[in-house]
């Protein structure tokens, strides 16, 4: 389902640097098994203050195999100060791109070394420490996370932010917050691309309506949607009717016929307008059934 480079594969099937450095002076953790990846970094210097040895235990997918493997290959050899300077841009590059859904993988990498060289620094906290407030309870993602991988990737959806570091890819209660946040870090760039609400007490005409659904969906319902390996598609709109199919793990899980469809729904209705109703086309239960058969 992915578009993985070779050099992705290459360090995903023979990751380098995988285990536990003995005695290191630096160990940083970050993620949860709960969040679906954990990473575990640590490294030791030499008599010059430089990295002699990283080492990796990962729990994630093939990005987070592979990123991890990068990440140590990259600090090796390097000051802590120059370590500090490796970014999460830096390891996706190394990699020849990721796909832009696996870029939060490259953002753990990141904080797992950050975690680490202030565990060797300031002693005895290993894990990552949260700054900030909590935006996204689900993933607890705070406000200051969500501002730097907006800033240092030049984000500008909530998709995005998502991608990077998942905040908003669970129940999607905090979308509006990280909204908020796109639009203090970038400015009027991001409100012009916004479409103008609906006019209050006004009728929208049907583009108006598509290009409203069309947003919700970009921005309040599929990132929640690519979290967990699914995605949704606008297949038509016919009046009040809006039909959509769901896809990829959506469109196999049983479960989804029942709750997503009414979390489209109420998405829509608040963003869009209260008289809208979902339909499913035959499109994704035909995807459901071939599953299950
Ligand atoms: S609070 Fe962020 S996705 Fe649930």
């Amino acid at each position: 389902m992915w578009e993985y480079t070779d050099k992705l594969k290459d360090h995903f099937f023979n990751p380098r640097n995988v285990g536990e450095v003995e005695n290191p002076d630096g160990v940083g953790e970050v993620g949860s098994l709960a969040c679906g990846d954990a990473l575990r970094l640590t490294f030791k210097l030499d008599e010059k203050g430089r990295i002699q040895e990283a080492k990796f235990k990962t729990f994630g997918c093939a990005s987070a195999i592979a990123t991890s493997s990068v990440l140590t290959e990259l600090i090796k050899g390097k000051t802590l100060d120059e370590a500090m300077k490796v970014t999460n841009r830096d390891i996706a590059e190394y990699l020849g791109g990721l796909p832009e859904q696996k870029m939060h993988c490259s953002v753990m990498g990141r904080e797992a070394l950050e975690a680490a060289i202030a565990n060797y620094r300031g002693g005895d906290k290993v894990k990552h420490e949260l700054e900030g407030n909590v935006v996204c309870t689900c993933f607890g993602v705070t406000d200051k996370e969500i501002e730097r991988v907006i800033r240092e990737n030049d984000l500008t959806t909530v998709e995005q932010v998502t991608n990077y570091c998942k905040a908003g890819g669970g129940c999607g209660g905090c979308h509006g917050e990280i909204e908020k946040i796109i639009e203090r870090v970038q400015g009027d760039r991001v409100k012009e691309q916004r479409l103008p609400p609906p006019r209050k007490g006004g009728k929208l005409t049907m583009i108006q309506k598509i290009g409203l659904i069309q947003q919700t969906i970009n921005e309040q319902i599929r990132p929640a949607l690519r979290a967990h390996g699914g995605n949704i598609e606008l297949i038509d709109v016919e009046g009040d009717k809006v039909i959509i199919a769901f896809r990829g793990m959506c469109a196999q899980c049983k479960v989804s016929e029942f709750t997503m469809k009414d979390v489209v729904e109420a998405k829509l209705r608040e963003f869009v307008s209260k008289d809208l109703y979902v339909e499913e086309s035959d499109d994704s239960a035909d995807q459901m059934h071939e599953h299950e058969g």
